[in-house]
């Protein structure tokens, strides 16, 4: 592919969607321990236009032009050196660095130890759907909360916030695979859809007993998976259980404070900020779940690579149900 040139969406500095740009670019060559993939789908997460608002500066991106974007579902068309997994024709989906980007391109290198192989029975779409948010779901359950998923463990009473977005309504699926009883937050809109992905109790986030998080069946929580925003430790801590936690997937500054105090006062109740370490074989776990089809992606919407802005918009707007893709 050396000299071919190829579609890509990029951006030349901090910026809105608007910032977005569409250029011709140099297929990139896969080096030792990557693989080049021919993109068939590509999801979006609320990071990506985070670190194009300079939010994660000056950690992300590492230079400018940046094609955003991490999560990918395409084929293998060129194997770099060293790698031993895949051969040209596989289909695959893969975790790009935030560092490099890349992914709202028609063409991707990825590390062939974050790429894993994509059997039939799941679609690009559903694929690429999984890489962040999947993960992210995964390890706050299985990790921070400490639940397992082949239901081994006691009962433990989960909340999960924002069960309709792309993190929450994987984390709902994923929990119920554990012995738990899962209460999810959502808008009214989305109320069916949670309750399908497996939820045992709904609050409607905009009613007094949402925004409280009172538990409509009384429980207290051993675990909230903390998917919303701006809910502070005062509303989450008449819900707790004695020993409950809540697993802060976007750690501000007052939950890393409330975090530290928690820790130095030896409270029980604790706050945990998380971090995604991305994993190649718990990618592969989860694109196992979805072929078993005890996993499924939910998608918002779909858009075309020439229309990737549209996409941009959508993720930043903050309502999306599922994930967002985008197809060259
Ligand atoms: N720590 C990490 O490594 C990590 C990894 C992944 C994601 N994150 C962060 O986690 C957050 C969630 O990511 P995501 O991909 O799930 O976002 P998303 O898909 O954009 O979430 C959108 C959904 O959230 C719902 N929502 C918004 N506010 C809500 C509230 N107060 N209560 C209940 N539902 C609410 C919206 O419902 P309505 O449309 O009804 O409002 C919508 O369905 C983001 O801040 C993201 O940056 C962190």
């Amino acid at each position: 592919m050396a000299g071919k040139l190829m579609h890509a969406v990029w951006y030349e500095g901090y910026g809105a969607a608007a910032a977005l740009k569409h250029a011709e670019v140099p297929v990139p060559s896969p080096k030792k321990n990557e693989v080049l993939l021919k993109v068939e789908a590509t999801s979006l997460n609320p990071v990506d236009w985070k670190i194009q608002k300079g939010l994660l500066r000056p950690l992300f991106p590492r230079k400018f032009p940046h094609i955003p974007a991490t999560d990918l579902a395409g084929e293998v068309v060129e194997v770099g050196p060293g790698v031993k997994n895949f051969s040209i024709g596989d289909k695959v989906v893969a975790l790009l660095s935030h560092f490099s980007g890349g992914g709202l391109a028609e063409f991707a290198v990825a590390q062939g130890s974050l790429a894993v192989k994509r059997p039939p029975e799941v679609s690009a779409a559903e694929g690429a759907g999984l890489p962040v948010a999947g993960l992210t779901a995964l390890q706050a359950l299985t990790k921070s909360a400490g639940i397992k998923l082949d239901g081994s463990g006691k009962t433990a009473n989960i909340l999960i916030t924002a069960a309709s977005g792309g993190v929450g309504h994987y984390a709902v699926q994923l929990a119920k695979l554990g012995n738990t009883h899962v209460t999810a937050t959502c808008g009214v809109r989305n109320i069916d859809l949670v309750k399908s992905l497996g939820a045992d109790e709904i609050l409607d986030y905009k009613t007094p007993d949402g925004v409280a998080l009172k538990s409509p069946s009384g429980r207290k929580y051993d675990a909230v998976i903390h998917c919303a925003t701006g809910i502070p430790w005062s509303t989450f801590e008449p819900n707790l259980s004695e020993r409950g936690k809540v697993i802060d997937i976007t750690p501000g500054p007052s939950s890393i404070m409330t975090c530290a105090l928690k820790k130095l006062t030896f409270s029980k109740k604790q706050i945990v900020p998380l971090l995604l370490i991305p994993k190649g074989e718990n990618l592969e776990y989860l694109v196992g779940l979805v072929k078993d089809g005890k996993l499924k992606t939910v998608v918002d919407s779909k858009h075309p690579l020439d229309k990737a802005e549209d996409a941009w918009s959508k993720s930043i707007d903050g309502h999306a149900t599922g994930k967002i893709i985008v197809e060259p």
